[in-house]
């Protein structure tokens, strides 16, 4: 069934890794309860379609592609990159009817990731600037499926309180949980979107004994925190306070409904001495802390009313998410 959130439905969702879709390849996807078929075509196009055949409704990814076009595996229409229907091998000598058309959505490529949009879209793709400067190295990980409520997620990808419990001996320590004050402020600088005012938060400070994969020793590590789309927040870890190393983090979560999401992480960073499957483990094992604790809160939908929650004052930048949800009119996943 299709989630029909108007904000969410006219944005950019990454629905699969590029890597993993060479030219010729395709996999279903899950997007805001639409069922989808991502490929590529022969010329390094990509696609992303309703895993639909408009014949008989056989799901499109149990096809082929046949160089730019894709082959339904049922009885063989063959559809062109635009969607539309070229051959039906049952009448090959007929031209097929203007009508048999699969239903097509937009995609795009970007941060290693195909994006989709299942409606109009109505915003940029979620501005990453580190990672399109390009002078910083990327690394993708995930996707992390998570059954849990899409703002839970980017909710506790902004906390800080938690690190000394759920990471104890990597992002927090049990001797250092206070979290000192920080800044909040409106964010709207680069996000191509009107009426998408985000969320920053500077000033974050947390003492970590392992910031990172590359750190020897614990340190105090400095944060800014931006919120530039319902579903996607960017963490930035500042230079001098961790020996020239730049490093942003940037959480993309992917709606396949309402309970259920695919969290995809893209690390950009100068550090070019660990693999990327060392990376890729070290944020594997802290998304693997969060995710008992993310499936476990009630309501499963975030509530925005105050009343159902007791925040703390190191909750000031959830407070701000929180608002910022209810000044786009987010329906989804909220209470
Ligand atoms: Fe796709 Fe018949 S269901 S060709
Ligand atoms: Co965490």
């Amino acid at each position: 069934m299709s989630v029909i959130d108007p904000v969410l439905w006219n944005d950019w969702h990454p629905v699969a890794a590029s890597a993993a879709l060479q030219p010729g390849a395709m996999q279903p996807a899950r997007l805001l309860g639409e069922e989808i078929v991502v490929w590529r075509s022969a010329d390094g196009a990509v696609h992303a379609w309703d895993d639909r055949c408009p014949h008989r409704g056989a799901r499109l990814s149990l096809g082929a592609i046949a160089g730019d076009r894709l082959v339904c595996g049922y009885h063989g229409w063959q559809f062109d990159s635009a969607g539309v229907c070229r051959l039906q091998p049952a009448h090959p000598y007929d031209t097929p009817p203007r009508a048999a058309c699969a239903r097509t959505f937009q995609a795009r490529e970007a941060y290693g990731l195909v994006w989709a949009c299942v409606g109009a879209p109505a915003l940029a793709l979620p501005p990453f600037p580190e990672q399109a400067e390009g002078r910083l190295r990327t690394v993708l990980c995930g996707p992390y499926p998570v059954h849990a409520c899409g703002p839970r997620i980017i909710e506790n990808f902004l906390d800080m309180a938690h690190f000394p419990f759920i990471h104890n001996g990597i992002l927090g320590d049990p001797r250092y949980t206070e979290v000192p004050d920080y800044q909040v402020g409106p964010y709207d600088d680069g996000l191509g979107a009107e009426g998408m005012e985000g969320v920053i938060a500077t000033g974050c400070r947390a003492y970590q004994p392992q910031a990172n994969l590359m750190a020897s020793d614990g340190s105090m590590v400095e944060y800014t925190y931006r919120v530039v789309r319902p579903l996607t927040a960017i963490l930035t870890k500042l230079p001098e306070k961790q020996g020239g190393l730049v490093e942003a983090i940037s959480l993309f979560v992917q709606p396949l409904d309402e309970e259920h999401h695919h969290a995809w992480i893209v690390l950009a960073m100068n550090n070019d001495t660990a693999s990327d499957d060392e990376l890729r483990a070290f944020q594997d094992r802290i998304f693997l802390q969060d995710l008992e604790i993310l499936e476990s809160q009630r309501p499963r939908k975030i509530p925005l009313e105050p009343g159902v929650e007791l925040p703390q004052r190191a909750d000031r930048l959830s407070a701000a998410y929180r608002r910022m949800l209810k000044r786009v009119g987010l329906r989804y996943g909220v209470l």
